[in-house]
């Protein structure tokens, strides 16, 4: 099983809930041969967040389908009752959000003994200080820029600055933690987004909303990304 997430940084995680559910396993075998470094999952149960997407069978299927790592996003209550169940499933990371995990440092050590990378995931409003103490533990913080349940909303500039808290805290503690960043990411943010500190890039709706295949835009991204670091 894959459990590393990538080599190059920043990354692309590719996020599908706004794909076209008929056409699934096509467009995430395009996504990779587009270059992305993982598919970003994205699991709500309609409690955490207001939204119900999709659960196991989807995970089980798109493992059948692609070589990369598999990025789960759990936008559920309770994550801690379904780990294993989603690492059986496939599952490279899984990303529990600080505000559904009571015992969050019990939580990313199950989610290791279970041989995949653990995530947290934070809310726009949650402050920095939620998660510091669980930093040292973990292989990704998802800084969520908005909030959870659905693609094809606006990013939140002020999340950004948040970001680059975060960035100064990893780096000067020296962690490993890679900054993923989710939510309202667009060719003309992405910039920032990398400038602020991002690691991993999640970006959804932009694939699927534009002229071009969802290979193709990835490409732009790719291509933007490029930009920024050389800009
Ligand atoms: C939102 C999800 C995001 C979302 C990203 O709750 O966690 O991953 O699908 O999609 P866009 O890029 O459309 O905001
Ligand atoms: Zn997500």
């Amino acid at each position: 099983m894959t459990t590393t997430f990538g080599h190059r940084r920043p990354m692309l995680s590719p996020s599908i809930l706004n794909a076209d559910f008929a056409r699934l396993g096509e467009i995430v075998r395009e996504l990779e041969e587009a270059g992305a470094d993982a598919i970003h999952l994205d699991v709500m149960d309609g409690r955490f967040v207001p939204n119900i997407s999709f659960g196991l069978p989807v995970v089980t299927a798109l493992r059948q389908v692609t070589t990369l790592p598999l990025d789960v996003h759990l936008m559920i209550v309770e994550p801690e009752r379904y780990l294993a169940a989603f690492a059986e499933a496939g599952a490279t990371a899984i990303t529990v959000h600080v505000e559904a995990s009571i015992h969050l440092h019990r939580t990313v050590h199950m989610i290791h003994e279970l041989g995949v990378l653990a995530g947290v995931a934070l809310n726009p409003a949650t402050p920095l200080a939620a998660i510091e103490e669980i930093l040292p533990f973990v292989d990704l913080v998802l800084v969520m820029t908005v909030d959870p349940g659905f693609g094809g909303q606006s990013l939140i500039p002020a999340v950004l600055r948040k970001l680059e808290r975060l960035r100064r805290i990893v780096d000067e503690a020296g962690l490993h933690c890679l900054l993923s960043v989710d939510g309202g990411v667009k060719l003309s943010n992405i910039e920032a987004v990398v400038r602020a500190g991002a690691d991993v890039v999640v970006t959804g709706s932009a694939l699927f909303q534009s002229d071009q295949t969802p290979g193709q835009e990835l490409q732009r991204f790719r291509d933007a990304l490029q930009q920024a670091l050389s800009g």
